[in-house]
């Protein structure tokens, strides 16, 4: 009776080390896909952030990017495009490092404008220092824009007050990376409404955070409200989108 009993013991502890076991292999796996993919992405980061380096000529360093800021491979895409396409009218949402890269793609095309929109007036002095301190001044306009309670469609959400915004241009590039997400639920969504009538005909949209739920419903109620632009996602850490406007003819 007494072996009985020890079998069965005996037994359930080897079924507990066994789980055990196959919960540290389990577990094991998962950190080493995990440091994979972070390598991966640290990788492209450095590899994005010194092809931005080289495009952009720069003869002093950028602020830090990621976190709150843009990260290099969302910048990148925004110079690659600004340096290949040359708009002459640039409107963003929120500025920082992405003015910096924007200003300085339109000193290397020796033509265009950058209009930021930026709610924190700490944060437009700052960017305003930094492209005096790299010489861009004349290339951007970090514009104090609070962000004010305004209706679109049934519902209110705070949104730049835009009004500073030269009246009648076309914008020939927008770039989306603000106002926070803690503003509202869908926080970017009206950059539609407000700025997407101001765009020229092959304009280009660059939308940051797009992996995050309210950027996701900002794309889709874009999707439905102005199907004259084509979306596409850009392979950044983030999340990303880029939409061209082609009005029918
Ligand atoms: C996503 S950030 C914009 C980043 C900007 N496009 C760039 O590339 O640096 C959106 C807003 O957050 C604010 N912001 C920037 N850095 C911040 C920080 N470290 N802490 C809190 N707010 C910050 C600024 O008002 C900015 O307009």
């Amino acid at each position: 009776m007494m072996d009985g009993v020890a079998i069965a013991a005996l037994l359930l502890l080897c079924a507990y080390i066994l789980h055990k076991v196959r919960h540290m292999h389990l577990l094991v796996h998962a950190l080493r896909d995990d440091t994979r993919q972070g390598q991966a992405v640290l990788f492209r980061q450095l590899e994005a952030l010194q092809g931005l380096y080289i495009s952009l000529g720069l003869r002093r360093a950028l602020p830090w990017t990621r976190g709150w800021a843009a990260s290099p491979d969302f910048l990148q895409e925004l110079a690659a495009h600004a340096l290949d396409e040359k708009p002459r009218c640039v409107v963003e949402c929120s500025s920082g490092i992405s003015t910096l890269v924007l200003a300085r793609c339109m000193q290397l095309n020796g033509a265009g404008k950058v209009y930021s929109l930026e709610h924190d007036p700490v944060y437009a002095r700052r960017t305003r220092r930094l492209l005096e301190q790299h010489g861009l001044a004349a290339w951007a306009a970090v514009i104090d824009a609070p962000l004010t309670p305004q209706c679109f469609g049934a519902s209110s959400q705070p949104w730049y007050d835009s009004a500073a915004l030269p009246p009648g241009m076309a914008i020939d590039m927008l770039v989306i990376d603000g106002p926070p997400q803690s503003v509202a639920e869908a926080a970017r969504y009206p950059a539609g409404p407000v700025l997407f009538p101001r765009l020229s005909a092959g304009a280009m949209v660059f939308l940051d955070d797009a992996g995050r739920p309210g950027e996701r419903a900002a794309l889709e109620r874009w999707a439905r409200e102005f199907p004259e632009l084509e979306c596409a996602s850009l392979p950044c850490e983030k999340g990303a989108a880029a939409l061209r406007y082609k009005p029918a003819a």
